[in-house]
């Protein structure tokens, strides 16, 4: 075993402020960009929208208990940013900042760690308007915003992930469309990869002054490319994949670089300077990982490739995801060999399948289950191989807003009614409390 499994592990659970709070109008806060996507018609499976989503606004206490009783010592949430900032900039609300201070006291009591995300994609619709991520003022109004946070939040939360997944917002919502903002144009893809990687940096600087004892990261989802069929083509097409998704934002951050491929896609954006402050010591990385991606070489697509299903043979999710733990294990040697990595942390990890209630009222998720026990001992084998893992985080506590897909992909451990919102706790929430105490 390595030196790293001697300390206590965290085992969490993570979630996402639009994808949980519901409570859009209330306590101050202004719409972000997943309302005004949300409220276009079609743009969200069946129409749907975040306005009630959990209701978790109101019923955190509720959600808390069930934590606790679930036994995790560390929780992974956001916070919505036109809560805190309703005009994007300037004075913060105090009322936004007083539902994060009772979230936080109450899972202090409840002896749960906060690990807060400061963007997970809800950005103030306000600021959108202004240009959003395809403008470099970003960088300005998101360390703003990231500081105005930390200094009221910081004397309780030490844990801070300044960005979820910025390739994935940057991807979907500025190349593909079909996320928040919804544009769909690879000139603005590039500019908000670069600005993505600009403002993160900006707000780690910031927010190292804000507080030295702070312990600083970021989470990146990670997911390698496969080439979906054994064309040349495809082969590029996987490598190009990789540039853009993984190696345009681990570079920045752990070597100062972009990949050189994409450097004339980004050039134009970087001016001196830039990269210096992308690369910034961070204390740990974050990675979301659910599956590999296939990649089929496509010219017509707006970046020249498209993700596609997964042979038939190979065993996948509800949501045609490949299941494919062995995989998890080979990208966590991967990172720890390709990169000078900080300790890591598994913000997120968890499968859609479909749910029901059983005629005995239960809900026997054990496809969740066996998908939990397999995905949890790879990464302890990388962990035994060397890799230095300190946390797991489960994708997630509760069944929740999937973004484009609505309330479809049921990924909690707990499931949700939609209409009473009532909470019930499934077997893979059981079966992963009696592992966490057997794992200490
Ligand atoms: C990730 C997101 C998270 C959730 C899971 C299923 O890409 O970070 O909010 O939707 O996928």
């Amino acid at each position: 075993m390595s030196q790293s499994s001697s300390r206590p592990f965290v085992w969490g659970t993570s979630t996402a402020s639009y994808q949980i709070e519901g409570a859009v109008a209330e306590g101050g806060r202004t719409a972000s960009i997943w309302d005004t996507f949300a409220h276009t018609p079609h743009k969200v499976e069946r129409s749907e929208t975040g306005d009630i989503a959990c209701d978790h606004y109101h019923r955190y206490k509720e959600d808390i208990a069930l934590m606790r009783e679930l036994g995790i010592n560390a929780y992974r949430f956001s916070v919505s940013w036109p809560r805190i900032l309703p005009d994007g900039r300037g004075k913060p609300n105090s009322q936004g900042i007083d539902f994060y201070n009772r979230l936080i006291d109450e899972l202090l009591v409840a002896g749960i760690t906060p690990f807060v995300t400061l963007f997970h994609w809800d950005l103030p619709q306000s600021l959108q308007d202004r240009g959003g991520f395809t403008k470099r003022d970003i960088a300005g109004w998101f360390s703003d915003y990231a500081a105005q946070t930390a200094e009221r939040l910081g004397d309780r939360v030490k844990h801070w992930i300044i960005l979820n997944e910025p390739s994935v917002f940057a991807c979907l919502g500025h190349a593909l469309g079909v996320h928040a903002p919804g544009i769909a144009d690879s000139k603005a893809f590039f500019a908000t990869t670069h600005h993505l990687n600009l403002a993160q940096g900006t707000a780690l600087k910031v927010l190292r002054s804000v507080n030295g004892s702070f312990e600083l990261g970021t989470t990146l989802n990670l997911q390698l490319g496969i080439a979906a069929d054994g064309s040349e083509a495809s082969s590029l097409m996987a490598q190009r994949h990789d540039d853009l998704w993984n190696n345009s934002f681990l570079g920045p951050l752990l070597a100062g670089c972009y990949p050189d491929r994409v450097l004339p896609d980004l050039e134009t954006f970087i001016r001196p300077g830039d990269l210096e402050i992308a690369r910034q010591r961070v204390d740990f990385l974050g990675i979301n990982h659910y599956s590999r991606v296939h990649v089929k070489a496509t010219p017509k697509a707006p970046l020249g490739y498209e993700h596609v299903s997964p042979p038939a043979e190979l065993s996948r999710t509800s949501f045609g995801w490949e299941i494919n733990p062995q995989h998890f294990r080979d990208l966590l040697f991967w990172v720890h060999n390709q990169y000078q990595c900080p300790p890591i942390f598994i913000t997120e990890n968890g499968a859609y399948f479909d749910d029901s209630f059983s005629d005995d009222g239960k809900v026997h998720d054990t496809r969740r289950v066996e998908f939990l026990d397999r995905y949890i001992n790879a990464m302890l084998e990388a962990r035994s191989g060397g890799v230095d893992i300190r946390g797991y985080f489960v994708w997630s506590i509760l069944d929740n807003f999937e973004w484009a897909a609505g309330y479809r992909p049921t990924f909690g451990l707990v499931k949700v009614d939609f209409n009473s919102l009532k909470r019930t706790p499934k077997d893979s929430y059981y079966w992963y409390g009696n592992f966490i105490k057997e794992h200490p």
